[in-house]
């Protein structure tokens, strides 16, 4: 890895600028296997989640989602890190700290056209988090999430969910409730495998369906560029099954 600190500009590579073929690669694959999973049950709307911070979460949800779009889906990309909302930085749509979001559609202060920000991508909008409410657990959880999710449904094919960490933070696990499946991020160097195990608890909790697994920054020779930046994507999935409702037990 680079010894440079990006934290003051926190830039992510995006398939389709200049990146490498092995990168754009492993989302095309995580598509298709997500593509095939929707041929047996309802997979639209996707969870990102991982342990802890610094993952790559919102890097995946981005690229995921720029994936899907590429392949003629209208995808949404949903920021619902009310805390820590980064996808509008990451994607160069710089809105001040009020602008419209998901916590503006929840509080009914703005309208569906305020808050969705078309992509420079075709087929991509992007929702962002909106200004940070005071209990943002809370606010997932609530019926109002439910019904904003049902709408998405009604308008994308697809709908991408970036999250805060799902031990950190009940955000991501109450959410899970309202969306199809749930993508787990690890991140070699970062995750442990405390906090994956946990996470897959905490999930496995609210009957979570966990679709698998994306290993980011996976260090390979091969992946490696002059500055240190690894980029190579794997995947790995397990199907879990459908949730268990309380009618099955
Ligand atoms: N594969 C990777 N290699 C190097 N840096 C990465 C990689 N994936 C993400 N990063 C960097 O790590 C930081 C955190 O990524 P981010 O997607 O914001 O994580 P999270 O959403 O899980 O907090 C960002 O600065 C991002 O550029
Ligand atoms: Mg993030």
């Amino acid at each position: 890895m680079a010894n440079k600190h990006h934290s003051s500009n926190r830039e992510l590579l995006q398939v389709g600028d200049n990146a490498p073929f092995q990168f754009t690669e492993s989302y095309k694959s995580l598509r298709t296997n997500l593509e095939f999973m929707s041929a047996t049950s309802e997979c639209k709307s996707i969870m990102i989640t991982s342990s802890v911070p610094n993952e790559g979460k919102s890097n995946v949800a981005i690229n995921l989602g720029i994936t899907m779009a590429a392949a003629g889906k209208k995808v949404i990309l949903v920021d619902a890190d009310l805390r820590k909302g980064t996808l509008s930085r990451y994607l160069h749509m710089h809105r001040s700290k009020s602008h419209a979001g998901i916590t503006s559609l929840l509080t009914g202060s703005a309208e569906w056209k305020d808050a969705l920000i078309p992509l420079p991508q075709p087929n991509l909008v992007l929702l962002p988090a909106g200004p940070i409410p005071p209990n943002p657990a809370e606010m997932l959880a609530s019926p109002k999430m439910k019904s904003l999710m049902d709408m998405l449904g009604k308008y994308a094919d697809c709908i991408i969910v970036d999250t805060p960490p799902v031990t950190v933070v009940t955000d991501a696990a109450v959410l899970s409730r309202f969306v199809d499946g749930v993508l787990m991020v690890v991140r070699p160097g970062v995750t442990t495998i405390q906090g994956a195990q946990l996470s897959k608890k905490n999930l496995e909790a609210v009957n979570a369906r966990l679709l698998g697994v994306v290993i980011n920054g996976y260090n390979t020779k091969k992946s490696s560029r002059k500055d240190g930046y690894y980029y190579s994507y794997s995947y790995e999935y397990y199907d879990t099954g459908r949730r268990k409702s309380s009618s099955d037990k």
